[in-house]
């Protein structure tokens, strides 16, 4: 299928419980700048709205003012999640359109909002679970994010206390489906947004002894867009994966890997921060050099951090993944530099998901 034209990843939306207080999350664990506000003071009456930036990155945090709003309901099902993968597109009726024609499920039918800033436009499309595909164009809207959003107050965060962590921009979005429906959506991304499939791994290369999964992951033609899919695979106990489908209420995304230039600066500041890091055990590191060769980063440095590494014939890259940033064991982070490395970390995936394992066992879930 030919490709339907996608600038980017326009921004990613949130759907939480209380956006003000997610909002001082991503700011001062994650160095996000909170750039607009929507909610009764915009005379918007049923939904409060954050908008955050740090480099390329754009997070929208929504939250309901009353059970009335129509994905109220989301909150009880899923908790906090990513409720929207908004796509920069150049003519959103076109893409909607053709996205319809292609079988897609509509979720919002094109629309032109417009205020004194011009015009933005935004229609959506279903994909898995509760996610949503949005396509918008903002060429010609000069506002600070969309109609009803205005620029924060200075009083309530001041720019100059903002602390980022250096995040440049989204490498990849993962999403967990139901066993048996990833190739499923592989064909879809292919069917309906022209998306090809980059690679895949099977339960062979990421079993531990307990549990498995499988994924594909697929791209856009520019190869700016990537989206790994997940599926659990039969196993001993329980897989990561069940134990995200059913504390997330069904598919969803599960994780967003921000790219930084300094892993180690980044690192060290959401430390700082206190954020909490996935830590796999110090044998790691013994032999790591003899597994990915010489690298430029001191060894100590990324022991001390729990920063993974792996390389493949192009280079190698440099990783580490959060804890769940909420109650549930559902979305968590990846933070990601490359040097050269295209790939997502495959001589990782065991460490990694023994650590995970460790994680379940606490929780019971595994
Ligand atoms: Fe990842």
């Amino acid at each position: 299928m030919t490709d339907i034209p996608l600038r980017k990843i326009d921004h990613v939306r949130f759907f939480v419980g209380n956006a003000r207080q997610s909002a001082f999350f991503y700011r001062n664990a994650f160095g996000f700048e909170v750039v607009a506000y929507a909610g009764l003071e915009t005379k918007v009456r049923h939904e409060a709205g954050y908008v955050l930036k740090q480099g390329d990155i754009t997070f929208v945090l929504t939250s309901p003012l009353s059970d009335q709003h129509p994905e109220s309901k989301r909150l009880v099902t899923h908790g906090d999640g990513v409720m929207d993968v908004a796509l920069d597109v150049p003519d959103v009726r076109a893409a909607f359109e053709e996205a319809i024609k292609r079988g897609a499920k509509p979720a919002r039918a094109p629309e032109a909002l417009e205020d004194e800033h011009g015009v933005y436009e935004t229609a959506s499309i279903q994909a898995y679970g509760d996610t949503t595909h949005s396509f918008i164009n903002r060429d010609r809207y000069r506002g600070v994010f969309a109609p009803g959003y205005r620029p924060i107050d200075p009083e309530r965060y001041q720019e100059k206390t903002a602390r980022p962590v250096g995040f440049a921009a989204i490498d990849h979005m993962v999403a967990n489906v139901e066993e048996g429906k990833m190739n499923e959506w592989v064909g879809w991304y292919n069917k309906i947004l022209g998306f090809n499939q980059l690679v895949s791994f099977d339960d062979k290369d990421i079993s531990t002894e307990y549990s498995a999964l499988m994924s594909k992951v697929v791209q856009n033609g520019t190869g700016r867009i990537k989206f790994p899919i997940n599926e659990p695979a039969k196993a001993k106990r329980r897989s990561q994966i069940d134990e995200y489908l059913q504390y997330y209420g069904g598919p969803g995304i599960q994780h967003i890997a921000l790219i930084t230039g300094d892993i180690i600066k980044t690192v060290r500041a959401m430390r700082a921060n206190d954020v909490s890091f996935l830590r796999v055990p110090m044998t790691y590191y013994e032999t790591l050099t003899e597994r990915v060769g010489p690298i430029r980063e001191d060894l100590k440095e990324l022991a001390d951090l729990g920063i993974l590494v792996d390389r493949d014939d192009e280079g190698y890259m440099l990783q580490i993944f959060t804890k769940p940033v909420a109650d549930r064991p559902t979305l968590f982070f990846e933070v990601i530099q490359r040097r050269g490395s295209k790939s997502f970390g495959k001589g990782n995936f065991k460490a990694l998901f023994e650590a995970i394992e460790r994680e379940q066992e606490l929780r019971g879930t595994l």
